[in-house]
């Protein structure tokens, strides 16, 4: 009997019948992934003639979407969901994607049935946590299941409007012989999820655990595949949680959601500044705010640096909750240009609340909190201060300043250092004096007068 299934090399295409540490024609090793064999014409299927159409010619019909009435997740999800649209959520293990998709189907299920197929726990498990995010919803369906030929078939008679896998790491197919888990059937499950949901419109979404080593496939792997990926992050020991998107084909990406996770499970958070500020320390010397923008959205964070002299030969570098290349850089241009002598110094860097900033706009905060730290001498609490850095200790403009402001004003803050380029046209929301500034020593000089 032929074999149905081919493993074929990632790399170069060789396939060979059996699983092989190194392929033998282009030599890389690990690359043999288990495939389907498409047989002949029955496999891959060509499509239909399909027509090129002038794109003033195709119907323009605005995309139905359904809220779930979490407006976090609704946000983070472009407006809603897409209906036939793949969905992937992934994180660590733990960090509440099943309670957080079982919250939201809990809603969903007013407007359309749900089948949550759950494949990691037993229905009675899900149940349980139900009971304590009271879940109250009529047309959830619970299928604990972990064959992918079941769960279409399931589909099929249920026919539901919103389809939950979780996760995409324990569901298998049974036409392959691999494990779950493994490359090749997360790919194929992933896959089949798919021509469904293309094909029968069912919104789809998929969780996904997060792998430090590559025994078990990662939904990086699925990335291209699916219309949205959602990650789910957090740090250990603290509460908050950011749904953020990465990939979005009907909404844009960068838009995060903010929960806390409590007894109850997960309750959004509206007001995040508020929040990341409240276990601010008063007076500290090396403590910062800065407002980023998440998205559209400004977010007031905390940034805390211990800069303390090293006993040993190596000083110590840790940045938590940003690149540390860019805090090292930054510690750099203080050396240069501000004449801080940090060479010899450790530094410990962290951004408060589990947060992860990646915008050059917090750069100024990064130097000032070094400073501060380094020179013992706390900064006024009412002070906030954005902008990028340059290697010449330059002071760069950055997108958005007038919603940065209008937040920190919010926040009772009155004084504010931005990029001189970013004054025009601007205007200082009532109680806040904005300061122009153009260089990391200028900055310095004012803040520290
Ligand atoms: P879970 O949704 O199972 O994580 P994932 O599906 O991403 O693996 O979340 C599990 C964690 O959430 C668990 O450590 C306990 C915590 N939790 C709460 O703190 N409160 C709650 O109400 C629930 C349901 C979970
Ligand atoms: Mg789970």
């Amino acid at each position: 009997m032929k074999a149905k299934t081919l493993y074929t090399c990632q790399q170069c295409g060789f396939g060979s019948p059996k699983w092989l540490g190194r392929c033998p024609d282009c030599g890389q090793w690990n690359t043999l992934v288990e495939e389907l064999r498409p047989a002949g014409a029955t496999g891959r299927t060509a499509p239909p003639n399909s027509q090129a159409v002038r794109l003033e010619e195709v119907a323009a019909t605005a995309e139905a979407r359904t809220c779930c009435g979490l407006a976090e997740f609704d946000r983070v999800l472009g407006g809603g969901v897409v209906p036939g649209s793949l969905i992937l959520i992934g994180g660590d293990p733990g960090i509440g994607k099943s309670t957080l998709l079982l919250q939201a189907m809990d809603r969903l299920a007013a407007s359309g049935s749900v089948l949550y197929v759950t494949a990691e726990e037993s229905a009675r498990q899900v149940k349980l946590r139900g009971e304590r995010l009271r879940v109250s919803a009529t047309d959830l369906y619970i299928l604990a299941e972990t064959s992918l030929e079941t769960v279409l078939e399931r589909v099929r008679e249920l026919q539901p409007d919103f389809l939950v896998i979780d996760s995409i790491q324990t569901i298998f197919s049974s036409a392959l012989e691999s494990a779950p888990g493994s490359v090749s059937q997360v790919r194929e499950c992933a896959g089949r999820l798919m021509q469904q949901a293309k094909g029968t419109g069912v919104s789809t979404f998929i969780t996904g655990h997060v792998t430090k080593d590559g025994a078990i496939a990662g939904p990086r792997m699925l990335e291209h595949m699916v219309d949205t990926v959602l990650y789910f992050e957090g740090q250990a020991g603290h509460p908050y949680r950011i749904l953020r998107a990465v990939k979005n084909r009907f909404g844009s990406t960068n838009e995060i959601g903010v929960f806390e996770m409590k007894d109850s499970g997960l309750a959004q958070v509206s007001n995040p500044s508020e929040l990341f500020l409240a276990e601010r320390p008063a007076g500290a010397a090396g403590s910062v705010v800065v407002p980023t923008l998440e998205g559209s959205r400004p977010i007031l964070v905390e940034l805390q640096a211990l800069v303390s002299s090293s006993s040993f030969g190596q000083p110590r570098r840790t940045a938590i909750g940003i690149d540390h290349n860019r805090v090292a850089l930054l510690v750099a241009v203080l050396e240069k240009k501000a004449g801080l002598s940090l060479l010899s110094q450790d530094i410990f860097f962290n951004v408060a609340g589990g947060v992860r900033l990646d915008e050059p706009a917090v750069d100024l905060g990064v130097v000032a909190a070094l400073a501060s730290s380094h020179l013992n001498r706390p900064l006024s609490e009412r002070l906030i201060l954005f902008g990028e850095v340059g290697l010449a200790g330059e002071i760069r403009a950055v997108s958005r300043p007038e919603l940065r402001i209008g937040e920190a004003a919010r926040l009772g803050f009155s004084h504010c250092y931005l990029p001189a380029s970013c004054l025009k046209n601007l205007e200082a929301p009532p109680g806040m004096t904005l300061h122009g500034i153009r260089s990391v020593a200028e900055t310095l000089d004012q803040v520290f007068a």
